[in-house]
């Protein structure tokens, strides 16, 4: 019998402002100082009781998405459950998707921050936020990030946050490619591009555009490490970027491992002309407009 009790998250998606790699460390991962950005597309992830574990997703690109036990949400649930000796989660996790799947938007590590909020909510374990980033630092890279939303410095691995301050609003556009790139990939063809990648360091002209909410200043200070492996290996990301820039963009660059292109705007409707410029290109599967600072997994 399913009970009609369901608790609902809406999940941010991210850009990186700035993501620094360095070199490979011994565990395979690289050190980053990634500077994370919540953007104003979301995901929202439904739990409700079931008599079985279940995984449903809606939305676009929803068919790429695991509906096993491998999916990050569902990996959340499960350590939930298993810190507070709860055994199997008899629940349903729908995921309605609207972040690019596979775009380098930390979509799947936005469910997983998602199905965790509203796990704890429905089942009651009232876990501290120190245990659910503890919990998000094992799922991924990039989790803790999805919790905390707004903006964040990531180290370590991306996992060690420290909050930033936005004095502003910025609009982007993120153009959605048609396929996407692993990110495990990704990284590879950075360590054969930049053998001796220095270690990563912030930019503090960076971290001040954010803090003043100066978008000149932050168009002229966006970086991403990983963008020419991305490119190396979807070599038409270029043309994206191009037309992006050709549209009136301020900055243009692969959000995290790609291959979905961000363009920073002077403003709103700026940004929707960018949008409509890349739309007539033909050069992305669809432009979206968003803007930022975002909050984290919020319950509805
Ligand atoms: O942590 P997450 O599961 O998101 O990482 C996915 C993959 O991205 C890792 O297996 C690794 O190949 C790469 N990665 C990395 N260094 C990081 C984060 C991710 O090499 N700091």
């Amino acid at each position: 019998m399913t009970s009609d009790t369901s608790v609902t998250v809406r999940v941010p998606a991210k850009v990186n402002v700035q993501l620094a790699v360095g070199g490979a460390r011994p565990d395979g991962f690289h050190d980053l100082a990634n500077v994370f950005l919540a953007v104003g597309l979301y995901d929202e992830v439904t739990v409700s009781e079931a008599d079985a574990f279940e995984l449903t997703c809606t939305g676009p690109g929803s068919g790429q998405v695991p509906l096993d036990r491998t999916n990050l949400a569902a990996r959340a649930a499960y350590a939930l459950a298993a810190r507070h000796g709860l055994g199997e989660p008899t629940i349903r996790i729908h995921i309605a998707k609207d972040i690019p799947v596979a775009g380098g938007m930390a979509g799947g590590s936005a469910d997983a921050a998602g199905a965790l909020v509203a796990c704890d909510a429905l089942w009651g374990t009232n876990a501290s936020r120190e245990e659910l980033l503890d919990i998000c630092a094992e799922l991924g890279s990039d989790v803790p990030f999805s919790l905390v939303g707004g903006a964040a410095l990531g180290t370590g691995r991306g996992e060690k946050l420290e909050l930033l301050d936005v004095g502003g609003e910025f609009w982007w556009v993120f153009a959605a490619a048609d396929g996407g790139l692993s990110t495990p990939a990704v990284y590879r063809e950075f360590d054969r591009l930049s053998p001796d990648a220095p270690d990563p360091v912030a930019a503090p002209a960076l971290l001040e555009a954010l803090r003043t909410g100066d978008v000149e200043a932050l168009a002229a200070t966006v970086t991403n490490d990983l963008q020419p492996a991305a490119l190396s290996l979807f070599p038409s990301l270029k043309d994206t970027l191009d037309a992006g820039t050709s549209a009136g963009a301020l900055a243009a660059l692969v959000s995290g491992s790609g291959p979905t292109t961000a363009f920073l705007a002077a403003d709103e409707a700026s940004a929707r002309r960018v949008a409509a410029g890349l739309a007539e290109a033909g050069v992305c599967r669809t432009a979206r407009v968003a803007s930022s600072p975002a909050p984290g997994a919020t319950l509805l």
